[in-house]
């Protein structure tokens, strides 16, 4: 039996996590969060304390990392074991995911993983290039942006509410710096498929687009 695939691609802090967890739920399907997967190995390399400039080690890394999602109310993340659910989230790592996810190989061995998560009723896949290079096929695509003010201003919330002390110039500074390397690397660049609808949410609330794909499902 094929198994449904909705992916919703775009650059970070446009809201994919929380919209794509949602309808995950709603839906009752299954959910990846590639990101996280890119993530987990800085962390693993960080680990390591190999330099990132060291494709082979980082490869090495790539290949025999143990990583386990865990659904509990929130998603957990455990490599080798142990829970770096806390450490994933932060900018330092979403920057050294973002070097490595531009290394071709790390991104070939990290395909396989990321087609595991096809299975339950159907998927819902978060990232840069699940419409464009994981899931071509899926029959549901999404891009979802919003203006880089905007997504730095909604980050900066994120982190405030958390209790954790940040900069809004840094981050948006730190973001347009994600978006160019994200979009302007040989591999997998962030970009709309070209079956995928564009959706942007500067001004619009997560229900408005959570409401706004699920009409698009349906
Ligand atoms: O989405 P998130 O911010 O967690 O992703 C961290 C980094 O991982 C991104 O900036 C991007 O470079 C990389 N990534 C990717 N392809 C994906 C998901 C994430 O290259 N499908």
């Amino acid at each position: 039996m094929k198994i449904p695939v909705l992916t919703i691609d775009g650059p970070s802090g446009a809201g994919k996590g929380t919209v794509s967890r949602a309808l995950a739920q709603h839906l009752g399907w299954n959910y990846l969060d590639s990101g996280s997967i890119y993530r987990a190995l800085a962390i693993a390399c960080i680990q390591a304390k190999i330099s990132l400039e060291d494709i082979d080690a980082v490869v090495n890394i790539a290949k025999s990392m143990q990583l386990e999602f865990v659904c509990a109310d929130e998603l957990q993340v455990k490599l080798a074991g142990v829970d770096i659910t806390a450490e994933l989230a932060t900018e330092a790592t979403g920057n050294i995911a973002s070097i490595i996810a531009a290394i071709p190989v790390v991104r070939a061995i990290l395909l396989a993983k990321q087609h595991d998560f096809q299975q339950s009723a159907g998927l819902v896949a978060d990232g840069r290039d699940m419409g464009t290079v994981v899931f071509p096929q899926a029959e549901y695509k999404i891009y979802l942006t919003a203006s880089a003010t905007e997504r730095a201003k909604r980050r900066y919330k994120q982190l405030i509410k958390k209790g954790i002390d940040a900069n809004l110039s840094q981050i948006t500074a730190e973001i347009e710096k994600r978006d160019q390397r994200d979009t302007e690397r040989a591999i997998a660049p962030l970009m709309q498929a070209d079956d995928a609808v564009y959706l942007d949410s500067s001004e619009l609330s997560i229900v408005q687009v959570i409401d706004t794909i699920l009409t698009l499902i349906r």
